[in-house]
């Protein structure tokens, strides 16, 4: 084993490697010819979404020690999504390099992954594939669902209220009190955002035990999936059953299928093509497409639809939605428990067709994820049709254009702004390298004086991510963006653009001529050379239609370390 490596030699190397073990009060058999595994934990009292893994470590050390394993837990970067400024997505990437040199410099045989809140389960997994000894994931679990006023309430209730404040029907104390309501148990956003759709991905590439995604976060049986993830662990060990065995193109695909199915967060393409470019698979923003087109959605979950994770669960969970996707899935790819994919979800049984409905009768004809092309996004934008407005889908506008974040505050509400629901609302310089972090602020809030004529939804379109928790016809991730100095960047008010997602274009009435004129005139905007972490990344991260993970990081090192100073 690998750990032998360290706790196994002789001499002074061995007493050094053992020897400050014990000082933790561990016996010298504990770590002798067991497998060491090591337990990687994104807790943080800054992650309140991952608040409650301590416990969850507790589980899975209960599992690894009953199948005669030795469990190390350890610290990585936390991401929490509400706290980190300016956007938890700028240290992706970070956290997945913490994660990859950890795990690598540590003497582990397998890993557990604890993953939560959104950017924990991308920056985790991206980190282990690059490593790639074996891996099982532990999702932290949704919280229960919000409650107010007699209401089922969660995370995309927050764009409905900000926009009653706006309008004045409700005021901000009772907003106070909404947010208590919505949050009232530990676990992540309860609707199908970005957190339940890595959970969800997690459990369709089948790197997790089956039923991973749903199990509400206080539910007892999260903790008892914790302990069978331990126990799990210890014994792909000993079957070397590694990431790159499980993680295969057929895997990444029926992830893909299924989120497309589940009306998933625009985000899981982004997250998805990173971790492939980790483990060696190829992966393009076409496939995403080629592969959604046809499915419908068929979880009736929000933001897409009116249900939450917790109604999921009692439903049947993944598995049965799974179940329902079995004549489009492949089905003999392995996962972590060595089972095929569809041994884990043949005995599934849909208990509430109200949340899972099936193929050919489905909540909504509309896929959850379309890609996007034209001379707008020369390399690809992305729409989730399921959460976008039936009469925008084909629309031709004016575009308002934001030149950055800050223009788009300064201006959305002025009285005088030239726009009205036909417009095409346009926000630059919110991609990687533009803000840099690309945040999620591409479902822009609509015009106060269009809210108040009861305007719901406008075509947006931006360089930047969408909340999985967001909704509305709003187009994301265009690529180039305009930092990197494509047609994006040099688009301007007037210019009449057409969405038609039928046919899957984004175009503007711009000649390839003027195109050239403008950026002659208008040079590529260089963002501002900072010091430090900010800096490596804006040089080194990639457009999103790849990912968006920094280009040195690409693919694997191995679990090998070749050199030991000891
Ligand atoms: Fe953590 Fe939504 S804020 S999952």
């Amino acid at each position: 084993m690998r750990s032998s490596e360290w706790f196994g030699l002789k001499g002074k190397d061995g007493f050094i490697h053992r020897a400050w073990m014990k000082n933790e009060g561990i016996p010298d058999y504990e770590f002798r010819n067991k497998p060491v595994i090591g337990i990687c934990n994104t807790w943080s009292e800054l992650t309140p979404c991952n608040a409650h893994f301590r416990q969850l470590a507790e589980s899975v050390k209960h599992g690894i020690y009953e199948a005669g394993g030795f469990p190390v837990e350890f610290p990585v970067m936390s991401l929490g999504e509400t706290l980190i400024k300016p956007t938890a997505m700028l240290y992706r990437n970070l956290a997945s390099m913490d994660v990859e040199e950890s795990i690598r410099a540590n003497p582990m045989d397998g890993v557990v992954l604890l993953c939560g809140c959104d950017k924990t389960t991308p920056s985790l997994v991206m980190g282990a594939c690059s490593v790639n000894i074996p891996t099982i994931v532990v999702s932290g679990g949704p919280m229960l669902t919000g409650r107010y006023n007699g209401k089922n309430i969660g995370t995309s209730d927050i764009w409905r209220y900000d926009a009653d404040l706006k309008q004045g029907k409700i005021k901000e104390e009772e907003l106070q009190t909404i947010e208590a309501a919505m949050c009232r148990s530990a676990g992540h956003c309860a609707v199908m955002g970005t957190a339940s759709s890595m959970a969800c991905m997690v459990e369709a590439m089948g790197i997790s035990l089956p039923g991973n995604a749903a199990i509400p976060a206080v539910d007892a049986r999260r903790k008892v999936l914790a302990q069978l993830s331990g126990l799990r662990i210890v014994e792909m060990v000993k079957e070397d059953l590694k990431l790159s065995d499980i993680l295969t193109k057929e895997a990444f695909e029926n992830a893909i299928k299924v989120n497309a199915a589940i009306g998933g967060s625009t985000n899981f393409v982004i997250h998805l093509l990173a971790i492939a470019g980790r483990i060696g698979v190829p992966l393009e923003l076409s496939d995403f497409d080629r592969l959604s087109k046809n499915i419908p959605l068929i979880a009736n979950l929000q933001p897409s639809g009116k249900y939450f994770m917790e109604d999921l669960f009692y439903a049947g969970g993944l598995p049965a939605v799974m179940k329902e996707l079995d004549s489009i899935l492949h089905r003999n790819c392995i996962t972590a428990n060595g089972k095929t994919i569809r041994e884990n979800y043949s005995d599934a049984i849909i208990y509430n067709s109200e949340v899972i409905a099936t193929l050919d009768q489905p909540f909504n004809s509309q896929t959850g994820l379309a890609v996007l092309k034209g001379n707008v996004c020369e390399n690809g934008a992305v729409i989730k049709p399921s959460a976008a407005s039936e009469h925008l889908m084909k629309h031709t506008g004016k575009a308002v254009v934001f030149e950055n974040i800050e223009d788009y505050k300064a201006r959305i509400d002025l009285a005088d702004l030239d726009v009205d629901e036909n417009s095409i609302l346009v926000l630059k310089n919110v991609g990687p390298k533009g803000y840099p972090g690309m945040p999620e602020v591409g479902n822009m809030g609509l015009p106060k004086k269009l809210l108040e004529k009861g305007v719901t939804d406008m075509v947006r379109i931006s360089d930047g991510r969408m909340s999985g928790t967001g909704f509305g016809t709003v187009v994301l991730h265009v690529s180039p963006e305009a930092a990197a100095g494509g047609n994006f960047s040099v688009i301007q008010t007037g210019d009449v653009i057409t969405l038609d997602v039928p046919n899957r274009t984004l175009h503007v009435e711009v000649t390839d001529e003027e195109f050239e004129r403008r950026k002659n005139i208008q040079p590529q905007k260089i963002p501002p050379a900072e010091r430090g972490y900010v800096s490596l990344y804006i040089h080194h991260v990639q457009q999103a239609h790849l990912g968006a993970d920094m280009d040195f990081l690409r693919g694997g090192s191995g679990s090998v370390v070749v050199r030991d100073s000891h």
